[in-house]
């Protein structure tokens, strides 16, 4: 016998593992794709479904010329003339984990506001990394308040803080991000903010307000696909990672190594082209449209499905000063069991909305495509037809023609 077992022999050799009996993809898929309505990933448009199945040396002139775009669109989506902007082979929590591990060290004292799970997560990791972390834990449904941050800042002698613009786990917006990495600005403490669901869906001015990181998954905001995301460092916060001199645990998110093929050019590990086409093509599309455009279209869409969604009878989970728009959260009445009204939305009217982590709620995306108004008439119709069905009083048609008004009226904005 040769260096590999003819098939004959794997097959009859009870010692050898043997191949899966064959499951076609068509198979696994469903026949009619979901319409992707829940908290990412949102439904992808067909130049970056396209451009995702395409494969290119990741080194050489055409990669080069595409990363020089993509980092280009990114200044303008950042709202930032800082040329320090990376991606990274991985989700949203790769970039978290690259602004946590090249700001944060043993002894690093970390300021974490917590307003539910990814932020918490962020304190995770800063944990893990060896920082000593205080927790600003806000009540459930609350953003954070600038004045008591400040305080913090004022007291705590603090290197790092680190936030989230939107939490998309309970729709909590902190309302008061600009003012808060400002202040953290004057107090000599570097930000880090997650906009990995709020990226180009809400104004974020990066420079202006003085954030020294900001990371983004491509899967929600920028309606990308996941797995490839984007980080961005400002000219103020990168002198220090240059000139680090603890010791840095990782590999891949080490900041000064991806350098070597973000702007040098050169290798550092071999990219994940065809994510990186993908985001070049969802990164020019939102210059395409403009961000202010982008923002009125995802504010009236969100704020369209919020009326309605009250007209129904229903109610919003957070209240309005701290609700976030790119993720509605929406109370489920009682005696409702969710799991069923996701799986009949999903079976039925194949429309996919998402549960929640461990709260009576269910959420709808307001991100990217989205933010259409054909998109939302199906959403809302086949949510208040699986809410009925499974045994909630509401009041469906009230629902429908509140949605119908609000987002007539800028029609040529939502289509
Ligand atoms: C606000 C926020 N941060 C971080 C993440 C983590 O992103 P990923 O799941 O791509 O790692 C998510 C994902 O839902 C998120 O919504």
């Amino acid at each position: 016998m040769g260096a590999y077992a003819p098939l004959d022999h794997i097959l009859t050799n009870n010692s050898l593992i043997l191949p899966p009996a064959d499951l076609p993809l068509d198979n696994i898929l469903p026949d009619e794709p979901l319409l992707l309505m829940g908290a990412g990933p949102v439904p992808v448009s067909q130049k970056v479904a396209s451009a995702n199945s395409v494969v290119i040396n990741h080194l050489g002139e055409t990669m080069n010329k595409v990363i020089e775009r993509v980092r280009l669109m990114a200044q303008y989506v950042f709202q930032t003339r800082s040329q320090h902007i990376l991606g990274v082979a991985g989700p949203g929590s790769a970039a978290m984990e690259m602004a946590i591990t090249n700001l944060v060290w043993p002894g690093r004292k970390v300021l974490c506001i917590n307003n539910g799970f990814f932020s918490a997560r962020l304190a995770e990791m800063a944990t893990r990394v060896g920082g000593e972390v205080t927790l600003h834990t806000l009540p459930e449904g609350q953003g954070a308040d600038a004045a008591q941050v400040e305080k913090l800042l004022v007291e705590g002698d603090f290197d790092v803080i680190t936030l989230v613009q939107g939490e998309t786990s309970n729709t909590v917006w902190n309302d008061q991000l600009a003012q808060i990495t400002q202040l953290a600005r004057q107090h000599g403490v570097l930000s880090i903010v997650d906009a990995v669901c709020t990226l180009s869906t809400m104004p974020l001015n990066m420079d202006e307000w003085q954030v020294d990181v900001v990371i983004t998954g491509g899967q929600k905001g920028l309606a990308s696909i996941p797995g490839v995301s984007l980080i961005a460092f400002s000219e103020h916060v990168w002198p220090e990672i240059v000139n680090r001199i603890a010791p840095m645990p990782h590999w891949c998110l080490d900041a000064r190594l991806a350098l070597q093929f973000w702007e040098e050019k050169g290798y550092h590990y071999t990219a994940p082209v065809s994510g990186i086409l993908a985001l070049h093509e969802a990164l020019r599309q939102v210059c395409l449209e403009t961000l202010d455009r982008r923002f009125e279209r995802h504010l009236v869409c969100s704020q369209a499905l919020q009326a309605a969604i009250e007209a129904m009878g229903l109610q919003l989970f957070v209240a309005p000063q701290s609700r976030l728009n790119s993720v509605v959260g929406i109370c489920l009445p009682s005696g409702v069991d969710g799991k069923k009204v996701l799986s009949t939305m999903s079976n039925l009217y194949k429309v996919e909305i998402s549960g929640s982590f461990g709260l009576p709620i269910v959420r709808i995306g307001q991100m990217g495509e989205q933010s259409r108004a054909h998109n939302l008439y199906r959403t809302l119709h086949a949510f208040g037809m699986s809410l009925k069905s499974n045994g909630a009083q509401i009041d469906l048609p009230a629902g429908m023609s509140s949605l119908e008004r609000e987002l007539d009226v800028k029609e040529a904005l939502t289509a």
